[in-house]
């Protein structure tokens, strides 16, 4: 007994340490512990309540479960059995009635929060309508009403409702912002539905949720709140807005030139295009290139050269640039960004 309790004592700091270790798992931008919206507030109320229900039976039968080992535990010289008693109606009520009531208390707040969850805003005039594409492997988002068409980032307004129209290119996919709500699958050829809020400006990490491919892991996006004001700003650019000046005219006009030849086939600039790729009219304006790398001129080019080794199974091909054209083409995509 003392050398269990001993051996039990020992594995303790591990025990400590692993729970300080699981407390650091909540990055505020990419957790659900950490809600930054309703609908991440109402799904994390539910998980409260129902770990709450959980511990508290745990606990109960945890405790009467050692009792009863220690009370009746077989003692030396002892043979005697205890009194054998069955069908005792107090205790089967009893142990009937308590899980009955504790699903009632979880049933209530779980439906009446799916129906919310699943409320249609599709025609409410406040609400942003997106539609969300998922790629092998990248997000298309577009706008319907405002007539934008982006990849990777989905701009949304601070405290506004946001419903998005979820469906799929090729296979299903899963987007999941954790910090603004739980997961909903993309499928090809259905269109899935749901509603999202953000109380705060910021940006929260999004993620794909469903094994997709090669590169399911690396198939990130960015949902970038900000203000109303902002967000006005941000629609006005992309719709009407002008790009910046290259840095290098002559080398940019020159990356122009074979983007035009090898890569608008699948990608779109302001509206001119193929949609099999993401559409670039603002991608000098993207935190990421390919969603994975940093967005400068060293990563892009590395991109370009050998998309397969940035992002295994890719739909991108290898174009076999030369080292220039890499180059123009590196300053062309640069400046695409909208001011
Ligand atoms: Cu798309 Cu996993």
């Amino acid at each position: 007994m003392m050398r269990r309790l001993q051996q039990v004592g020992r594995m303790l700091p591990m025990l400590v340490m692993v729970a300080l270790l699981l407390t650091g798992c909540g990055d505020p931008y990419l957790s659900a512990l950490q809600p930054k919206g309703p609908v991440a507030g109402m799904q994390y109320d539910l998980i409260k309540l129902s770990v709450i229900i959980m511990l508290g039976v745990f606990t109960v039968v945890i405790v009467i479960f050692t009792y009863v080992l220690i009370r009746y535990r077989k003692r030396k010289g002892d043979n005697s059995i205890p009194e054998q008693i069955e069908g005792n109606h107090k205790l089967e009520i009893i142990w009937t009635v308590i899980p009955f009531i504790l699903l009632i208390v979880l049933a209530i707040p779980m439906v009446s929060t799916t129906f919310t969850l699943a409320k249609d805003y599709s025609n409410d005039k406040d609400a942003v309508q997106v539609k969300v594409t998922g790629h092998q492997f990248w997000w298309e988002f577009e706008y319907p009403d405002l007539k934008i068409n982006t990849a990777q980032e989905l701009y949304i307004p601070v405290n506004k409702k946001v419903y998005l129209s979820l469906e799929a290119a090729d296979v299903i996919h899963s987007f999941w912002v954790p910090a603004l709500g739980g997961k909903k699958d993309t499928n090809p050829g259905m269109t899935n539905h749901m509603w999202l809020e953000s109380t705060v400006e910021g940006t929260f990490q999004g993620r794909c949720a469903e094994l997709c491919g090669p590169s399911h892991a690396l198939m990130d996006f960015k949902v970038k709140v900000v203000s109303q004001e902002e967000f006005d700003k941000w629609v006005v650019k992309m719709t009407k807005g002008e790009n910046a000046p290259a840095e290098n005219k002559a080398v940019a006009t020159q990356g122009d030139e074979i983007f035009k030849q090898s890569c608008v086939s699948c990608h779109a600039v302001d509206g001119n295009g193929g949609k099999i790729g993401p559409d670039l009219t603002n991608f000098g304006n993207r935190q990421t290139v390919a969603g994975v790398l940093p967005n400068d001129k060293k990563h892009v080019a590395e991109w370009l050269k050998d998309p397969e080794s940035v992002k295994p199974g890719n739909l991108m091909p290898n174009l076999k640039l030369q080292d220039d054209q890499v180059d123009a083409l590196v300053e062309y995509l640069s400046s695409l960004k909208r001011q």
